[in-house]
């Protein structure tokens, strides 16, 4: 019988785990569910060309390779859907409460920020064949950059105490690949529901940035194609990358 179990690779130092699981995808080598993680990435990335930086052996650095040939290419925020809430319930493990959602795909304890998606996709024509998850989490760190050290934090700070991030990586990986084998047997719409029940700041006042210019709006919730819904003096809609969040 073929062993379908999809490999767990832990790798010492790597530029980053996203760029090491595009190249397994690109060499014809992916299988979906195989993951790979980093104990140091020396030049980690973040959304919106950022950078992430995570230090050595303390932190979640990992990639998922998924098949995402039952998902069409103008569905992707399903699988920001079903990702972001794969680590809501791996974090909710460890934090009882007071863990959401900042859309599209932050991953917020109060306001601050625990973690972050980064999905890279594979198209072959129209077909999308191939996604690279990847997901940082800050584990064991209590220092941050001075940049974001104001809205990071870490489940140490949170619970206290110190955890393996080796065996959270393969729980982790665990929770996302069940999100989605839920994403391919069941209805969007109950996907969408509980993305939008975890929503920071859903109903409250928000800041955003536009081209440069600050507004402040209510948060209404998040379209199942992904959009930010909010309301103000008009109904308001925002695709990914068209605003920002000033916190
Ligand atoms: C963000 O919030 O900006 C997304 C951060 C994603 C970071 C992870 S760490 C593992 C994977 N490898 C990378 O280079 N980036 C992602």
């Amino acid at each position: 019988m073929p062993d379908n179990t999809p490999s767990f690779v832990i790798l010492n130092s790597v530029d980053s785990t996203n760029n090491y699981a595009m190249g397994i995808v690109h060499s014809g080598l992916a299988v979906h569910g195989n993951a790979y993680f980093a104990l140091e990435q020396t030049e980690g990335k973040g959304r919106r060309g950022k950078v992430w930086k995570s230090t050595k052996e303390q932190n979640i650095i990992l990639s998922i390779i998924a098949n995402t040939g039952f998902l069409t290419a103008t569905h992707q925020f399903k699988l920001i859907a079903a990702v972001s809430l794969g680590c809501i319930d791996f974090l909710r493990k460890y934090v009882k409460e007071n863990i959401k959602i900042k859309w599209p795909n932050d991953l917020f304890y109060n306001d601050t920020k625990a973690g972050g998606i980064l999905i890279e996709n594979v198209f072959k024509g129209k077909v999308w064949e191939w996604a690279v998850i990847g997901i940082g989490i800050n584990v064991n760190q209590i220092e941050f950059p001075p940049d974001i050290s104001l809205h990071s934090i870490s489940l140490k700070q949170i619970e206290g105490k110190d955890f393996d991030i080796i065996s959270l990586g393969k729980h982790l990986r665990d929770c996302v690949l069940k999100r989605i084998e839920d994403l391919k047997q069941a209805n969007f719409e109950i996907t969408s529901k509980q993305y939008n029940a975890v929503l920071y700041q859903l109903n409250k006042k928000v800041k955003l940035k536009k081209k440069n210019i600050v507004f402040e709006t209510i948060v209404r919730g998040v379209s199942s194609q992904g959009q930010l819904l909010t309301k103000d003096f008009m109904e308001r809609s925002f695709d990914f990358d068209q605003v920002e969040w000033v916190l």
